[in-house]
C-alpha cells in the first residue's frame, strides 16, 4: 500500500487531446467533459486526504472490502489522512481507492469511482438507490445499463441516456451531487481576500506569503516570502492542466516574443512576471490577487475589472460549437481509438473572466505577446 504522490493530473487527457487540436483555440472553452471532473476530484482529494490506497501489485486489484477497511484503518494509524480538509463527505475510516475491483475482476478506468464502499452515514440521496447486502455502492447503484460488469469497459454505450442512472445530466457534478453534498465539497476561495467592507482577510495572505505584504509596495520576486516556488504555487490546489495550452504555455518565450511582452507592460502599465528561469507561468497571466488588494497604481493592479469571484469564469454555448464538433470528429475518433477514452469537445465562448491580467475575451491577452500571423 502506498500513500499515492500528490498532482496525479499530468495525465489529463488535455494533453493529447492539444496535440491533434488546432493550436490557435485555446482562448475558447473546449470541454472535456468526462475525465477532468473526475480527475480534478481525485487529484484533489489525493492531495488533500492522503489515504489513497494503490495496489502494490500494478494493475490487477483485488482486495474484499474488508481488506480495504483494514488497509484503511493502517493508513489511519499511520497518521495518513489525519490532517487537510477532505471533498467527499469522507469519514476516515471509511477506505478510498481510485482502482477499482469488481466483481468480474473487470478493469475499471484508473480514475473510476470507487466501489464496494459502504454509502456514507451523512450521504442522503434523494432517491432510493439500489446498493449491496451491505449497503455498499454496487455499479447498479449508479449505472442503468443492466450487467454492465460483464461488458467490456470500451464496449459499454456511454451515451445511453440510463449509462448514469436518472440521466442523462446537464452536468455530471449533478449526479454526483445526489450522494455528496454541493456545500461540503466547495472549496474554500482563498482568492477572495477582501471582507464586505473591503478589508483584507489577512488569513487569506498567508496561505502563500508567508506574511501578508504591502499592498502599496513593489517586491522582488526573493522579497514576496511565498511558501511555495512562484511557477508552483497554484498546483496545490489547481490542475497542471486547468486548461487547454496551459502546460504548453510554461516554456521560455522566444527573443521576438520577450521583446513583444516587455513593450506590452511598458505600454500598457501591466506586470507579466516570468519565471526565474525565465517562462511563462501561471501568474504571467493570472493575477493571484482579487481588484483591490494591490493599490491600483502599480502595474501587479492591473486586471480585468470583474471582480464577481462566486461566478468566476463563465462560458457560453456558440453557433459554432456544432461546426467546431464535427470538423474534430475525425482525429476525435482517433484519440479515442488510441487512448481508449470517449473524448467530446465542446466549442464555448467565455462570457466573464476574472484573475487574468488582460481580458481574453477580445485577444488582448494573447496579443501581449503574440502576434497574428506567428502561428507557425
Ligand atoms: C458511485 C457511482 C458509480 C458506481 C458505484 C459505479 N460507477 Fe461506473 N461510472 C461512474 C461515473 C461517474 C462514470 C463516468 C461518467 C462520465 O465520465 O461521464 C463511470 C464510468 C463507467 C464506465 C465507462 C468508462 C469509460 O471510460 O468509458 C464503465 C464501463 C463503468 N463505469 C462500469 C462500472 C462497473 C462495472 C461498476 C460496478 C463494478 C461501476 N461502474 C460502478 C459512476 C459509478
Ligand atoms: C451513489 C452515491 C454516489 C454518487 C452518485 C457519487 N458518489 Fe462519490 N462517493 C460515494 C461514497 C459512498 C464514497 C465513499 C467515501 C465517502 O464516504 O465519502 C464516495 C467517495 C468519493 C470520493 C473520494 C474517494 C476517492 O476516490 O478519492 C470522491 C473524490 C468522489 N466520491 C467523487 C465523486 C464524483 C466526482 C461523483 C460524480 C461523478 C460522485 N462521487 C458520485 C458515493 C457517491
Ligand atoms: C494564491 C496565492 C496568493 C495569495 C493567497 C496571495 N498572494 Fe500575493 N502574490 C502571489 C504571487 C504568486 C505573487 C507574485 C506575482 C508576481 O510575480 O508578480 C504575489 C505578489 C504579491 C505582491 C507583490 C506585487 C508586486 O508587484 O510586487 C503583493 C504586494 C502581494 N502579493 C500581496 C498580497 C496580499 C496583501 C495578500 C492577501 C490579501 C496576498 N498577496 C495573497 C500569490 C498570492
Ligand atoms: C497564456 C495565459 C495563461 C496561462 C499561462 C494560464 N492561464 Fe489559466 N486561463 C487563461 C485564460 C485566458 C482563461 C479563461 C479562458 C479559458 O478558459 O481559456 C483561464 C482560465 C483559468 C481558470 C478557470 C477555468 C475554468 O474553466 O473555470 C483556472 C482555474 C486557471 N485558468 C488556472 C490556471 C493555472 C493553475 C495555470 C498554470 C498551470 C494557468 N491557468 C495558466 C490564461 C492562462
Ligand atoms: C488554497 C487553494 C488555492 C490556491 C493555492 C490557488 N487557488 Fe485558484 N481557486 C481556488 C478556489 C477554491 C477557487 C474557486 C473556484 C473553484 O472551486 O475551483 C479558485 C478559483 C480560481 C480562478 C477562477 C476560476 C473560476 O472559474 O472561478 C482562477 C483563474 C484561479 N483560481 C487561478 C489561480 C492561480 C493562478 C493560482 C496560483 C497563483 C491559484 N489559483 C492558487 C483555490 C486556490
Ligand atoms: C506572457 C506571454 C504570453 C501570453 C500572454 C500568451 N502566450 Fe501563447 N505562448 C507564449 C509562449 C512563451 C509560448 C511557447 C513558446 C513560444 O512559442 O515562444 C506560447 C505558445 C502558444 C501557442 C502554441 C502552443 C503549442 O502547443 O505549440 C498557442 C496556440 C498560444 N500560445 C496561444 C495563446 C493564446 C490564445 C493566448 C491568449 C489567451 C496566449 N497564447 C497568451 C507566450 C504567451
Amino acid at each position: 500500500m502506498t500513500n499515492s504522490p500528490s498532482g496525479g493530473a499530468e495525465n489529463c487527457p488535455w494533453q493529447g487531446v492539444v496535440s491533434v487540436m488546432d493550436k490557435s483555440l485555446m482562448c475558447c472553452r473546449v470541454v472535456l467533459i468526462i475525465w477532468c471532473v473526475l480527475q480534478s476530484l481525485a487529484a484533489w482529494a489525493k492531495d488533500n486526504q492522503g489515504v489513497v490506497i494503490a495496489s502494490e501489485s500494478g494493475s490487477e486489484y483485488s482486495i474484499s472490502v474488508t481488506e480495504m477497511l483494514e488497509a484503511a484503518a493502517r493508513a489511519k494509524a499511520k497518521g495518513l489522512g489525519s490532517s487537510g480538509k477532505s471533498t467527499a463527505t469522507y469519514t476516515a475510516n471509511q477506505p478510498v481507492d481510485t482502482k477499482i475491483l469488481t466483481p468480474k475482476k473487470q478493469k475499471l478506468p484508473e480514475l473510476h469511482h470507487v466501489v464496494g464502499v459502504p454509502l456514507a452515514k451523512t450521504m442522503h440521496p434523494k432517491e432510493a438507490l439500489e446498493l449491496g447486502e451491505k449497503q455498499e455502492l454496487v455499479c447498479a447503484t449508479c449505472h442503468g445499463i443492466e450487467k454492465i460488469d460483464e461488458i467490456p469497459v470500451e464496449k459499454v454505450d456511454r451515451k445511453a441516456t440510463n449509462f448514469l442512472k436518472g440521466g442523462p445530466y446537464a452536468t455530471l457534478t449533478d449526479f454526483c451531487y445526489r450522494c455528496h453534498t454541493e456545500k461540503e465539497n466547495e472549496r474554500p476561495n482563498i482568492h477572495v481576500m477582501l471582507d464586505e467592507q473591503g478589508k483584507i482577510k489577512e488569513q487569506h495572505c498567508t496561505y502563500c506569503h508567508e506574511k501578508a505584504l504591502k499592498r502599496d509596495q513593489v517586491y522582488k520576486p526573493e522579497e514576496l516570502k511565498l511558501r511555495v516556488a512562484r511557477e508552483a504555487i497554484c498546483f496545490g490546489c489547481h490542475l497542471k492542466t486547468p486548461h487547454l495550452n496551459a502546460l504548453q504555455h510554461q516554456d521560455k518565450p522566444s527573443e521576438e516574443k520577450l521583446k513583444q511582452l516587455h513593450e506590452s507592460e511598458k505600454k500598457l502599465g501591466i506586470s507579466l512576471p516570468l519565471s526565474n528561469a525565465g517562462k511563462v507561468m501561471c501568474v504571467t497571466c493570472h493575477s493571484p490577487h482579487p481588484n483591490g488588494v494591490i493599490k491600483a497604481s502599480l502595474p501587479a493592479a492591473k486586471q480585468v475589472a470583474n471582480n464577481d469571484l462566486k461566478t468566476g469564469v463563465t462560458y457560453e454555448k456558440h453557433l459554432w460549437g456544432a461546426v467546431y464538433a464535427s470538423d474534430k470528429q475525425q482525429r476525435l475518433d482517433e484519440l479515442e481509438r488510441k487512448t481508449g477514452l470517449l473524448q467530446e469537445l465542446e466549442y464555448q465562448r467565455i462570457k466573464s473572466e476574472v484573475l487574468l491580467r488582460l481580458p481574453a475575451k477580445d485577444g488582448s491577452l494573447c496579443l501581449a505577446c503574440h502576434t497574428f500571423n506567428d502561428r507557425e
